[in-house]
């Protein structure tokens, strides 16, 4: 039997859950070995079942509760636990948004070496039905993964996802049923985004592999696509080919997604923030805390489809994007020319491959993937010295990092907040002001 198989099946042992860790579990000690316990809450006796021993630490999942914590709830939704989407639906949503804060400020002291206090957390209208993107696995059924694992959990209704994800879960197990599509081994997934159209919802989908989609060697995707164009409410269906760029198979290559009355190009396949209803928020939190001039030049890195930067232009001289996804760099030009906007540049480059020559700015936003800044081009942004670096991040650790060796640099933070983009999940956006001293 191998050691990952006996530690699973060995008793079950107690646990006082003292404190929550940031990916999502809650933290105590067995025997002084700091063990992470999924599916527990700071306060409460547990009894765990290992999963994994590692050098430093072991992880677990809670299996009873033997002395609850008050914020514990019984979880909405029949996958919880199974499927790893959701991490926190035992939690009572206030208590989610506490932890969330006590998390980013642990981190940037832990990390960041400096004591910063979150000023103002966002939350959502609703904690549920919010995501208007996500990744839909094909295998024998489809679904989600399950945590820790590319098993796929067969799922017919996502509470957190938008209604229009949780009917095309069940359009496509049915399909899977129907032998439309074949068991893809989990192999496969469909890049699923809604598109806001003023009052009606759409889909696009893109269907993705671990080695992308090449219709000549795995024909048989062919007839999934095909499967995936006969769904009414997809407006774009597509494929992301061994080159990485993405095809149109039906429909068109752009969509138009509605953000404050205004339409933004998309190409399917691109980012998107996956809270569309808290995006607005978002914008105009960042219009706020940038306070940029007229007379200054806004540099947005890691711009995406331009978002962030195209509303920053009706404030600023100038903007320039910079995205390494050449096709979004594409539908951000088309959405400027179509805003009539004149101030506007974007650049498709990767941000390491910029700092050798970036150009004159006075306002930095950076929203870089959960890895944070290479340190190469946080010492160039600081380097051109901007008064403001704005930065959006959706890994506390990583920004906490980043964080420490802004303030190497000279800048500090002035203001935190949060954007609770994910409830029922660890996960947290944040924004933070830099001024250089
Ligand atoms: C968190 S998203 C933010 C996108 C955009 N700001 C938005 O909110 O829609 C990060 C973006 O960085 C891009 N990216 C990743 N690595 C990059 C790199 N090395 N240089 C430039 N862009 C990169 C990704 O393609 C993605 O669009």
């Amino acid at each position: 039997m191998s050691r990952r198989r006996k530690l699973r099946e060995s008793a079950p042992v107690e646990v006082a859950l003292t404190g929550m860790a940031h990916r999502g579990p809650a933290v105590g000690r067995i025997d002084g070995q700091v063990v992470f316990a999924f599916y527990g809450i700071p306060g409460e006796q547990v009894r765990v079942q290992l999963e994994r021993r590692r050098r430093k630490f072991l992880q677990a999942h809670v299996v009873e509760v033997l002395e609850p914590s008050p914020d514990r709830i019984a979880p909405a939704c029949p996958y919880y636990g199974v499927c790893g989407g959701c991490q926190w639906q035992h939690l009572g949503y206030a208590a989610q948004v506490r932890l969330k804060r006590q998390i980013v400020e642990e981190q940037f002291a832990r990390i960041g070496k400096q004591s910063v206090t979150v000023d103002q957390v966002h939350t959502p209208s609703s904690p549920w039905a919010y995501r208007y993107g996500c990744e839909i696995a094909l295998s024998r059924a489809a679904g989600f993964r399950q945590r820790g694992s590319r098993r796929v959990v067969e799922v017919e209704q996502c509470a957190i996802s938008h209604p229009l994800i949780s009917k095309l879960l069940t359009t496509l197990n049915t399909m899977i049923q129907d032998g439309r599509i074949p068991d893809l081994w989990g192999m496969n997934w469909v890049e699923t985004r809604v598109i806001p159209q003023g009052e009606s919802v759409k889909l696009a989908l893109v269907l993705e592999g671990v080695r992308n989609v090449d219709l000549v060697a795995q024909p048989e995707l062919r007839a999934v696509l095909a499967a995936l164009s006969t769904i009414p409410e997809a407006i774009s269906v597509s494929y992301r080919t061994p080159s990485g760029a993405v095809e149109p198979f039906a429909g068109p290559a752009l969509v138009d997604v509605e953000i404050l009355g205004k339409q933004i190009r998309f190409p399917p396949g691109a980012f998107f923030q996956a809270n569309v209803e808290m995006l607005p928020t978002a914008i105009a939190r960042m219009r706020d805390l940038a306070a940029v001039q007229a007379d200054e030049t806004v540099l947005d890195l890691y711009c995406g489809v331009g978002i962030f930067g195209l509303f920053m232009a009706e404030d600023a001289g100038r903007v320039i994007g910079i995205e390494v996804d050449a096709q979004a760099i594409d539908a951000a030009r088309q959405t400027a020319a179509q805003w009539g906007l004149q101030n506007t540049e974007f650049w498709d480059l990767s941000a390491e491959k910029v700092t050798e020559d970036l150009p004159q700015f006075d306002v930095a936003i950076v929203d870089p993937p959960r890895t944070g800044l290479d340190p190469r081009v946080l010492r160039a942004v600081a380097g051109s010295t901007p008064s403001r670096v704005v930065y959006l991040s959706c890994e506390p650790s990583t920004l906490a990092r980043d964080a420490a060796l802004l303030k190497e640099e000279g800048y500090r933070v002035e203001r935190l907040e949060l954007f609770d983009f994910f409830p029922q999940t660890y996960h947290v956006e944040s924004l933070a002001l830099f001024r250089r001293c």
